[in-house]
């Protein structure tokens, strides 16, 4: 008995037809309980679209307006090393370093002569390449330099379309990553890659050669204006082809960018303006 009054009492609670109530309220309750949650919600959406709209009217397209001041750039190397950042193949198997030609093939591609002399300017080397907005009038969109991929010469993959790794003379391509209004070297003087073996090895890593010689990132490149701004930036590059590297052994290298106002791996990020990676190169 006490069961059926229970369930009785239930069923009245979800829907009593004597005061017409469903859980409890009536219709006109639950109407303006309703009621009071669409204006509610509509009012937040308002709320969240005008602080949008607002903060979006103090950025600027063109520019980030806050910009960590990352004094050194990260620098990668092409081909990518891998998660472990190892290149290793055998000049005897086509298929182990064929794949990092061929990645060498297409990231080179947007650096074709035709193509550069297309989208980019001749430009004035050794000096910055400045095109500054005159107060609120913006000098959009700005033009950038050229850089055909003939200057790497022998790691330009078009005299030799392997980049020497057939021959155990691999090239690694460096480039620094984008820095915004980034202003590398002082006094004319360019920042410029080198490379050399962790100390163990300092045997085994032969003679190096650097396109463009010296390793130098031109001063023309810089400074960078942003993706929109300068919609057709091609960063510049930096080769190095392995001469004599020791075969058959574990040779592990660190190439690092020398600027005279770039300073290398502050506290924060030790990896800064350097990186690191082990070649090896098997014959047999
Ligand atoms: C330009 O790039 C294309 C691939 O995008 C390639 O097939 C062609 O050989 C390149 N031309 C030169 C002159 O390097
Ligand atoms: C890049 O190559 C194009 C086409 O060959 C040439 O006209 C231009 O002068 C070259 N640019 C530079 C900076 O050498
Ligand atoms: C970017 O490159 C295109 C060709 O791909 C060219 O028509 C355009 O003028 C270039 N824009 C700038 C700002 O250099
Ligand atoms: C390379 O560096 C050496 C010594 O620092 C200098 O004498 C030479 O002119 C540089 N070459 C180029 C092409 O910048
Ligand atoms: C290449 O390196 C080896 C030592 O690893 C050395 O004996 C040889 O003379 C070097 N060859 C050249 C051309 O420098």
């Amino acid at each position: 008995m006490a069961k059926d009054g229970e369930k009785s009492g239930w069923k009245e609670y979800i829907w009593n037809p004597r005061t017409r109530e469903f859980l409890g309220r009536t219709a006109s309750s639950w109407g303006l309980i309703l009621l009071f949650y669409v204006v509610f919600y509509i009012f937040l959406a308002g709320l969240f679209t005008l602080t949008m709209y607002v903060m979006l009217q103090t950025l600027d397209d063109h520019k980030p307006t806050w910009q960590d001041r990352l004094s050194t750039p990260g620098m990668v190397i092409r081909p990518k090393a891998g998660e472990y950042f190892e290149i290793i193949y055998n000049t005897e198997n086509t298929e182990s370093w064929d794949m990092y030609t061929q990645t060498l093939d297409k990231f080179l591609a947007p650096y074709n002569s035709s193509e550069q002399a297309l989208k980019n300017d001749e430009c004035t080397p050794d000096q910055y390449f400045q095109q500054e907005d005159s107060g609120s009038v913006k000098n959009n969109p700005k033009r950038s330099c050229q850089f055909n991929r003939t200057i790497l010469e022998d790691c330009s993959g078009i005299h030799d379309r392997y980049y020497g790794y057939q021959s155990g003379k691999p090239c690694i391509i460096i480039k620094l990553n984008r820095v915004i209004g980034m202003l590398p070297g002082k006094d004319g003087q360019a920042p410029f890659v080198t490379c050399g073996a962790k100390r163990e090895d300092s045997e085994k890593i032969g003679e190096l050669m650097y396109f463009p010689p010296n390793g130098t990132f031109n001063l023309m490149y810089y400074p960078y204006y942003g993706k929109k701004a300068q919609v057709n930036y091609s960063q510049p590059l930096v080769a190095v082809k392995f001469l004599n590297i020791t075969q058959n052994e574990d040779v592990n290298i660190e190439c690092k960018i020398n600027a005279n106002n770039i300073p290398l791996g502050s506290e924060r990020d030790k990896f800064a303006g350097r990186v690191s990676f082990k070649l090896r190169i098997n014959t047999k």
